[in-house]
């Protein structure tokens, strides 16, 4: 199986990445092809709202989302991490996910889609059922 590990908190080595990383780890032991992606270190566009994506399957940013993306489309499955931010994903994952959100969401059909969060007191739950965008 390929599956697409991606961290959504601005910071590589906190919390959220350890929590993956475990994970990561252990499906590479089950024999799992694993990719692991930082959002920090992409380089993305914020999303224009011309809804190209939802015509043509592609955005008009050629950037490191929209490669992103292409991985997705290739994966039997992903997991999305993010540190809960006022209740919510962080602001960078939510620019991932409006990037590729019509793109995504097709992308997402028939796959593994697990949502992971980390928080310190309240809205961890509903980050992790926003993270696998569900
Ligand atoms: C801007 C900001 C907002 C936060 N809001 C919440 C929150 O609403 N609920 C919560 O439980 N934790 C909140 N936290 C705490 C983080 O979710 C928590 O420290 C998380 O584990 C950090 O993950 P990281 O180490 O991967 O960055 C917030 C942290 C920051 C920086």
């Amino acid at each position: 199986m390929n599956i697409i590990v991606i961290n959504g908190s601005p910071r590589p080595d906190g919390l959220t990445a350890a929590m993956l990383h475990r994970l990561a780890d252990t499906l590479l032991q089950k024999g799992a092809d694993v990719q692991y992606y930082d959002l920090s270190k992409l380089h993305m566009k914020q999303c224009s709202g011309c809804c190209a994506c939802y015509r043509t399957g592609h955005c008009i940013f050629q950037d490191d989302a929209e490669r992103l993306s292409d991985a997705i489309a290739k994966a039997d499955g992903i997991v999305i991490g993010s540190p809960t931010y006022v209740s919510n994903v962080s602001g960078l994952l939510k620019t991932f996910i409006d990037r590729g959100h019509f793109v995504i969401e097709q992308l997402l059909r028939g796959k593994y889609a697990v949502g992971i969060a980390t928080g310190e007191n309240y809205g961890s739950r509903d980050t992790a059922r926003i993270s696998a965008i569900r």
